[in-house]
């Protein structure tokens, strides 16, 4: 601390403290509007823009069912999912073959149970003896092939299983970042939501082949098998035996539809708790100083209690399901012996042809028994597959034409900005006609403040200049061409914006800067760090370029965060540059530095600025003072001022 005392005391002194208040008047600045109004914008921007403010994670909306989903899903398809892992063939056929193998050893090992039990009634001892070890021997046997088998099988279906995950999340991320803006306003859709459907469904696939699909092979063969083997030894004792099987399985059937309706409600109940989690997470400060800790835990444990009550009903179903299906088990096994007794009696069979029927479809039932235990998950995938494809089939509503892809290759933008009668609501709130008949005009090179009442609309303007959203009427054209024909990645590529909050993603220093430019030189970097006043503090830093920014840059100051995105922007050499309010979260001091480096970056671009502060655009080419969604004025500050309209008097309110 290098000075302290009251204000006049200080201002006396002529210290840091006076030369502070003195540019603090310099950039005198905050209109009395702006002193009120910040807090209200920043929460409406935030909930509208990153849906992370305190106010969206208090707000009971979040707990309220989220609208239903404009497209139904399309009806599961495993066939498509299993296409998906086409290109792991090989070991898809490794594990199937594995896994049929591995089913024929269970009644292979039933039947070697029930001939050894036999071998004990063998009236001579040497026979016993030599039948004994005969069966042991397969037992070793059985033993060995197992190992193997189920190596192969497990290690097949990871191994597609794993593939599939990667290949999954790879294709959802790449498909979500290619929506338009507006499906991310959706409640549904927020970060919190997307991060739960990204890591669970793409894991659930994985557990769907590797466990479940495996498993399926397996008991199908087992059964198949087992049935062959059981008819082969006593026809008529085994005949009766399947007869009574589908006793069992409609009892896991009954269980499994009561199951699969309830699903769907259970996976949308976590993952709206999950989102909440993720977004207190996720804010924890503003949480922790909002002292609404208390408030984020109720919500919480409120969202809990629906997943809650399902898994409280389902356990329910699920005890009384497996219950009577094991009564009913034991009541067939009586059936069983009852009938094997009566033809050994009328001499039919023999008591070992029993013994070994009896355990080859018993072990049959245990197998179905598991098989069907798995039902509720396959009903959950299924969900789960539905909702993926629901996202890799959807198509984002702002697309580049394919033809414009062609044309654009190799040719220069100028930078010219027309919107011409743009009509505009946000579709996440059709009942506010945000832009009304907006015109403005923008010529290539020149700069253009807008001014305007916050919620005015100024940020609108922007985000469609970045196609983030279309116009619903007028047109917004692009050096004369209209941006809907323009092929929007080679559109965006001559595009840089410089916000309010500064993004910054967790990595180094550099790699920050970089991704303004993915191929740039190490050069570029610092010329580029250089001109946006940055070089200074970065290279002061104990490890430079190198230091990591933390997640979300929390390591970094607000001032280093923005001038590290204006070296970002830099780089990228843009024809359009966009500043919405870039220098409004910072202090005066590092105000300054931005301004600078920003008043160097705008030469010779086409540049919109947004901004508060009037002292930051009084030299730009031209101001377009916006009103409820219109230019109500147009012209040079000193044009605007003179004129002694509107501009004029937001100019004296942020004068006195
Ligand atoms: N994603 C969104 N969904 C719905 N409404 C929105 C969205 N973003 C902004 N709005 C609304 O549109 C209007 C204009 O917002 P905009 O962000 O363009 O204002 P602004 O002029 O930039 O204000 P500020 O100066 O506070 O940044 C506001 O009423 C706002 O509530
Ligand atoms: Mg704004």
């Amino acid at each position: 601390m290098s000075e302290l005392g009251a204000h006049n005391e200080l201002m006396e002194k002529d210290g840091q403290y006076a030369r502070l208040e003195k540019l603090q008047r310099q950039f005198s600045s905050i209109d009395q509007e702006q002193s009120v109004e910040p807090r209200i914008s920043s929460v409406t921007r935030s909930s509208a823009g990153m849906r992370s403010s305190p106010a969206e994670i208090a707000s009971p909306l979040l707990i309220e069912d989220s609208p239903t989903q404009a497209s139904p899903h399309p009806p599961p398809s495993f066939s498509r999912l299993l296409s998906l892992n086409l290109p792991e063939w090989k070991q898809g056929i490794m594990g199937i073959l594995s896994a049929i193998a591995f089913g024929s050893v269970q009644p292979v090992y039933a039947l070697t149970i029930g001939g050894m039990i036999s071998a004990f009634y063998l009236p001579s001892h040497e026979e016993m003896q030599s039948r004994i070890q005969k069966y042991c021997m397969i037992f070793i046997i059985l033993c060995l092939v197992s190992v193997v088998l189920n190596l192969f099988q497990h290690y097949n279906f990871a191994y597609m299983g794993e593939y599939l995950t990667r290949r999954i999340r790879l294709q959802m991320l790449e498909k979500i970042l290619s929506f338009e803006a507006a499906w991310f306003d959706e409640e549904h859709n927020s970060s919190g939501a997307l991060c739960c459907r990204l890591s669970s469904e793409a894991a659930m696939v994985k557990s769907l082949i590797a466990d479940r699909v495996s498993l399926l092979v397996q008991s199908t063969s087992a059964v198949t098998v087992a049935m062959v083997m059981g008819l082969v030894v006593a026809w008529k004792l085994a005949l009766v035996m399947i007869i009574v099987q589908p006793l069992t399985i409609l009892c896991f059937y009954t269980r499994k539809v009561l199951l699969s309706t309830m699903t769907a409600k259970f996976v949308k109940a976590q993952c709206r708790s999950t989102q909440i989690a993720v977004e207190a997470v996720y804010n924890h400060r503003i949480v922790t100083s909002f002292g609404s800790i208390n408030k984020v835990l109720d919500i919480f444990d409120e969202a809990q209690d629906e997943p809650r009550n399902e898994a409280r009903k389902k356990s329910w179903l699920a005890g009384i399901g497996i219950g009577s299906a094991q009564g009913l088990t034991f009541i067939c096994w009586a059936l069983d012996f009852w009938y094997g007794g009566k033809l050994v009696n009328a001499g039919e069979i023999s008591a070992a042809d029993v013994f070994k029927t009896f355990f080859i479809l018993v072990s049959t039932g245990k197998v179905i028994a598991e098989a069907g235990s798995m039902t509720s998950d396959l009903a959950k995938g299924s969900t789960v597959v539905a909702s993926i494809f629901s996202i890799l089939d959807r198509k984002s509503l702002i697309q580049g034409s394919d033809e414009a892809k062609n044309s654009s290759i190799g040719t220069k933008m100028t930078g010219r900005i027309e919107m011409k009668k743009v009509d505009f609501t946000y579709p996440g709130r059709p009942d506010r006609l945000v832009l009304h008949e907006f015109s403005l005009e923008v010529k290539a090179g020149t700069s253009i403040g807008l001014v305007g009442k916050s919620g005015c609309g100024k940020s609108t303007v922007i985000a469609l200049i970045q196609r983030f959203y279309d116009a619903d009427k007028g047109s917004l054209k692009i050096d004369g061409v209209d941006i809907r024909l323009l092929d929007i990645g080679w559109y965006r590529r001559h595009m840089a914006l410089v916000s309010q909050e500064p993004v910054i993603y967790s990595g180094t220093i550099r790699e920050n800067i970089l991704f303004g430019k993915l191929n740039a030189s190490e050069n570029e970097v610092v010329e580029a760090a250089r001109a946006a006043n940055a070089h200074e503090f970065i290279s002061s830093l104990k490890n430079g370029y190198e230091t990591e920014c933390g997640d979300r840059g929390a390591t970094i100051s607000g001032g280093q965060r923005q001038r590290i995105v204006i070296a970002r922007a830099i780089i990228r050499n843009p024809t359009i540059l966009l500043l919405d309010e870039a220098t409004s979260a910072l202090d005066v001091q590092s105000e300054q530095l931005v301004q600078t480096a920003l008043d160097q970056l705008m030469v010779g671009r086409t540049t919109v600025v947004v901004a508060h502060r009037l002292n930051t655009i009084w030299n730009l080419d031209s101001i377009a003072f916006i009103s409820e969604g219109k230019v109500l004025e147009k012209g040079t500050y000193v044009h605007l001022k003179n004129k002694r309209g509107a501009f004029f008097n937001l100019v004296n309110l942020q004068s006195t």
